[in-house]
């Protein structure tokens, strides 16, 4: 009968769904190469220097570095305390991932940059005016991707 074939094909169907579903979330993703052909370890990268504090630090030209930590679901800072930058002032973001791509975009400006596991993400821009920008994550990363939020405070 092919009511058996049909059932059998679609149960087929929903099984490699299944398998597909679950590859996607737990596979290897993507390895990083070093120059050395090694495989970089994304997470040695953000624990390493200023990553392992992430913050905002006076540079020595007058402007301002934030390095911000992106990892499953929040900004390190941002999320849990706004970043808080003077307006008028050159300010580098260098943002780093320890799992998986994330995105970076502040919302109604033009910083909108992919976040990469091993790779640091370097943006700069100058606020014109005080306010308060919105960090989106605007890369897929994992059932709590839409709340991966945060928050620039220009001052
Ligand atoms: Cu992080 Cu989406």
């Amino acid at each position: 009968r092919f009511e058996k074939l049909w059932f059998g094909a679609s149960l087929l169907l929903i099984v490699v769904l299944i398998a597909t579903i679950v590859y996607g979330a737990v596979g290897p993703g993507v390895a990083m190469v070093d120059d050395s052909g090694g495989i970089v370890d994304p997470s040695a990268l953000t624990d390493s220097e200023n990553f392992r504090e992430p913050g905002v630090y006076e540079a020595d030209d007058g402007g301002y570095d934030v390095y911000v930590r992106a990892q499953q679901f929040a900004f390190q800072p941002g999320t849990n305390s706004p970043i808080r930058v003077p307006a008028d002032t050159d300010v580098t973001f260098y943002v780093s991932s320890p799992d998986v791509t994330h995105g970076f975009n502040l919302a109604g400006t033009n910083v909108n940059t992919m976040v990469i596991p091993g790779q640091v993400a370097e943006v700069t821009v100058n606020f014109d005016e005080p306010g308060t920008y919105h960090i989106v994550c605007n890369e897929y990363c994992g059932a709590a991707h839409h709340t991966m939020r945060g928050t620039v405070e220009v001052v």
